[in-house]
């Protein structure tokens, strides 16, 4: 027998019995960004690589090993995109949205990465992201930190910590990186291979190793924060005082230094110890070097991206679930008046959720299906009911006759019912 198809290792589908969950968790979220005047931007899955290589880095591990990039039919290398904020500084500049103004905006949708799959880490994830430009003060810092919050607010989470840290500006990432160079050199006998590979390439990332062995040597490394340009360190300290005004909580993490190149000055990432290895929900902070590096205007810059497979496994378990209010049950010679009864109910009811059993069988494996369903109310046209202009109608989920419905009461009947079961269609 041929073997079953399979999905990609690292892509996940995601099924009708957690489809529900993940839709009311991007509706709760996206309620929480229109209103704070985010608007929604919709991006390409695929932009061409220099877009991503320009903008993330040569030297990460995102554009080093970990895009799924391909020649297309006309030769141009082409990438999926492992991350939005590229591309939505080159729409952006594509478009004019960046130039003297400001904008406040998000996206959602899939990312791709050719990482090692394991819980919370996949090939393609889900990421809500928000952008905003043409903002340079620390207010819209605190902003988009306290939206975080409200958003752990409205999904009752609780127990995310904050981390936080300035990178200050490419001069400050430059002195450090040289004092950084020179403290892992001394101690160059207790790097790996992978440690002195990264000492070489992007020694800043060396920070982020969560090999155990390498601990004590990076929490003794030189902190970034020494060597602060003055109006980075301002600008940081009125974040702060910001956060503390508002009674956010926050850790200082000098060693926080993220893992794309584009970053200056405020980085901040939030995460749980509940996620086990990759405990971090949402990563962000300022590029208002990015878009000028790129040939646009000189445009401030910050945002966050917050990954949703963790934040969904973080929340409880689905709720039960989503079953029809109505079930609509017809033999043979009823079932246009089946389906057209059902299309009445629903534009009486908007909201109301109506299946109409399809594909034939007795009336009593029609009823059993019914019940199976979870339905509060089924309806029958059978042979009688079509005769007299009628419907049955009977409550499966309390006690009580079947009621023998006028079809022109109908709607009224259903609403009855419903209001006894407690549930408003509308
Ligand atoms: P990032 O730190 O690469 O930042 O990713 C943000 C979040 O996406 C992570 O904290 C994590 O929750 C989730 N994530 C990343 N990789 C994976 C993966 N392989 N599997 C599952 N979840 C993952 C960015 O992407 C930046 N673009 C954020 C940003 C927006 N900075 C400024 N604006």
């Amino acid at each position: 027998m041929a073997e079953k198809p399979q999905a990609i290792r690292g892509m996940s589908d995601i099924l009708p019995a957690s489809s529900d969950h993940w839709r009311k968790l991007e509706q709760s979220l996206t309620a929480v960004l229109d209103s704070y005047g985010y608007h929604e931007i919709r991006l390409p899955i695929l932009e061409k690589t220099d877009v991503f290589a320009r903008a993330i880095g040569e030297h990460t591990d995102i554009v080093s090993k970990e895009m799924y990039t391909f020649t297309d039919r006309n030769g141009d290398s082409l990438t999926l995109r492992p991350e939005g904020t590229a591309g939505c500084v080159r729409a952006g500049l594509q478009h004019g949205l960046l130039r003297n103004q400001s904008q406040r905006l998000w996206y959602m949708g899939p990312m791709f990465r050719h990482e090692r799959p394991q819980k919370g880490r996949y090939r393609q994830f889900h990421q809500l992201g928000i952008e905003a430009y043409g903002i340079p003060g620390p207010d819209i810092d605190a902003e988009q930190i306290l939206i975080c919050a409200r958003l752990w607010k409205i999904l009752g989470l609780d127990g995310l910590r904050l981390e936080l840290n300035s990178l200050g500006e490419p001069e400050t990432r430059a002195t450090y990186r040289k004092r950084l160079v020179a403290y892992f050199q001394d101690h160059i006998d207790q790097l790996n291979d992978d440690a002195r590979r990264r000492l070489e390439l992007n020694p800043l990332r060396l920070l982020d190793s969560k090999d155990p062995e390498l601990q004590p040597l990076i929490a003794a490394a030189p902190s970034i924060t020494d060597d602060l340009d003055d109006a980075s360190a301002e600008h940081f300290q009125q974040l702060c005082t910001l956060l503390d005004k508002v009674g956010l909580e926050y850790t200082l993490n000098p060693r926080l230094v993220r893992g794309l190149d584009y970053y200056n000055r405020t980085v901040f990432e939030w995460t749980t110890d509940r996620l086990g290895a990759q405990g971090t929900v949402c990563a962000g902070g300022r590029y208002d070097r990015l878009i000028e590096q790129i040939g646009g205007p000189s445009t401030p810059a910050i945002g966050f991206a917050i990954g949703l497979e963790r934040l969904l496994e973080l929340l409880e378990p689905a709720d039960a679930p989503v079953t029809p209010h109505v079930y609509v049950i017809a033999n043979e010679p009823a079932i246009a008046s089946a389906l057209q009864t059902a299309d009445e109910l629903r534009e009486e009811f908007p909201g109301l959720r109506v299946l109409t059993h399809c594909g034939g069988g007795s009336m009593k494996s029609q009823f059993r299906r019914a019940d199976k369903s979870g339905a509060l109310i089924a309806l029958v046209l059978g042979d009688e009911e079509l005769a007299a202009n009628r419907v049955t109608l009977k409550a499966l989920r309390q006690q009580g006759e079947q009621l023998q419905v006028p079809q022109s009461e109908l709607v009224e009947a259903v609403h009855r019912t419903l209001s006894n079961a407690e549930l408003s269609p509308d």
